[in-house]
């Protein structure tokens, strides 16, 4: 691996792989501790969070809206919290456009906090931030009586938002599934009068309505007549301040995963990984595919919002190719690029069917995948809503574009190592959106 100009990084094929990779803190876990540590009165640790740069635009966020955030330790590319917040009732009105980076999640969940606060406040973003859509959070919170305005109709970034201190709840049904409006839903909730409920086609992550429930909230969730997954919470409420540990990132772990079942001599250990079951569909998806993947339960550490946790070992193995269903991709959802690549080398055909939403994420990750393993030499075709991917690809190192999305940069990077010659991975330093320690830990695995 080379440091080029203009961040490329140059990656060569791995003889072998062995180790234990340093793995990020949760994401979509860490931003909702730091907003919910914002809520409530008090001090609120939170240990072993992500350190990836959308992380710390929530973290930034939060001191905007009136908390003392402070990183009191580093470990392994992961960073513990102390937050200290006047609560939700009480938060500043931020000075300065709140800037979001380049996350989705810090935008909609804000979006969501900030409705039920009487309070101004303008979130942007960067450009890819900007492109991204907005109107499917704006128009729920508008219906419980914020007011949003914004670009395009109210639809995309800078986003202005006024809040007020009391909201009207609502029943919402999610046009996609999607976490991020469904909590940003739940939190503008905390401030509505009554049952505010959201249905969702198929259960989305669940980390917020854990997350609220063991702060003291009542989030209730059933399944409806047609198996759609419906949340409720009953507000008004408030958030207490607890102490949590965040899990590692099963997203950030995917990358090793296919790394080992793809490589022919390879074995990683996943340590203290999340296996939600909204979040584990990659380890089912890819032992479906053939994978050798080890599973050691571990008792969940105090305060973890009983987010189950495994070890993981996974091992070379020989993939096969499956049919995703348009729910299963939604499981998925993060974890489409990196499954393309084991689908693109694995014998047989996939088909993964239904990733319109891909085409929103940080780049439009359809024409990314596509366009990225096709340099590689894969045989992959976009047809219509469904990527069908002919296997048994002899991959060749090119050069990548990962549109500056970090999914995209550590998937191509993953192809690298399995790839003849040498694989370019331009604009890498994205990885560090999610998972800034990712390139070392690479190196450190073919050492
Ligand atoms: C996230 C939800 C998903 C996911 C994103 C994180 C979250 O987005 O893609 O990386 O933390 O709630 P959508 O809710 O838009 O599908």
């Amino acid at each position: 691996m080379t440091a080029q100009p203009f961040d490329a990084v140059v990656v060569r094929p791995a003889a072998r792989l062995r180790g234990a990779p340093a793995l990020p803190g949760d994401k979509s876990v860490s931003h909702r501790a730091l907003l919910m540590a914002l809520l409530a009165v008090g001090e609120s640790r939170i240990a072993l969070a992500g350190d990836g740069a959308d992380v710390r635009s929530t973290a930034g966020v939060a001191v905007a809206l009136g908390a003392t955030v402070e990183r009191v330790a580093e470990r392994a590319g992961r960073v513990d919290y102390r937050v200290i917040s006047p609560g939700g009732d009480a938060l500043a009105e931020p000075e300065a456009i709140l800037d979001c980076g380049n996350s989705g999640t810090t935008t909609r969940l804000v979006a969501g906090l900030l409705a039920g606060r009487p309070l101004f406040a303008v979130l942007d973003g960067d450009a890819s931030l900007r492109r991204r859509p907005m109107g499917r959070v704006a128009e729920p919170l508008r219906a419980m009586g914020a007011t949003i305005a914004g670009r395009h109709g109210g639809t995309l970034l800078p986003l202005a938002v006024t809040g007020r201190a009391r909201l009207s709840p609502i029943d919402h049904r999610t046009p996609v599934p999607s976490a991020q409006v469904k909590s940003a839903i739940l939190l503008a909730g905390l401030a509505a009068d009554g049952e505010t409920r959201v249905t969702e086609a198929v259960a989305t992550r669940d980390h917020t309505e854990r997350m609220l429930r063991a702060r003291g909230v009542a989030v209730g969730e059933t399944t409806g007549p047609h198996g759609e997954h419906v949340v409720t919470l009953a507000g008004p409420a408030r958030v207490a301040a607890i102490s949590e540990t965040v899990p590692a990132d099963p997203s950030g772990a995917a990358f090793w995963l296919v790394a080992a079942a793809i490589h022919p001599d390879a074995e990683i250990h996943l340590r203290g990984v999340s296996t939600n079951p909204t979040r584990r569909a990659i380890i089912d998806i890819l032992r479906r595919m053939g994978a050798s993947i080890e599973e050691h339960d571990l008792p969940a550490p105090g305060g973890t919002d009983g987010e189950p946790l495994a070890d993981l070992v996974v091992r070379s193995s020989e993939l096969r190719g499956i049919d995703l269903s348009p729910a299963e991709v939604a499981a998925a959802i993060d974890e489409i690029p990196i499954l393309a690549l084991a689908a693109a080398v694995a014998s047989g055909t996939t088909r993964i069917r239904g990733v319109g939403e891909l085409r929103h994420k940080e780049s439009d990750r359809v024409a990314g995948i596509a366009d990225g393993l096709i340099a590689l030499g894969a045989d992959v075709r976009v047809l219509g809503e469904d990527i069908e991917i002919r296997g048994g690809a002899r991959l060749t190192g090119a050069v990548t574009e990962t549109l500056d999305d970090h999914r995209l940069a550590m998937t191509f990077a993953i192809a690298g190592i399995i790839a003849r010659g040498t694989t370019t991975i331009d604009r890498a330093e994205s990885a560090a959106v999610s998972y800034p320690s990712f390139f070392t830990e690479l190196e450190r695995l073919r050492a």
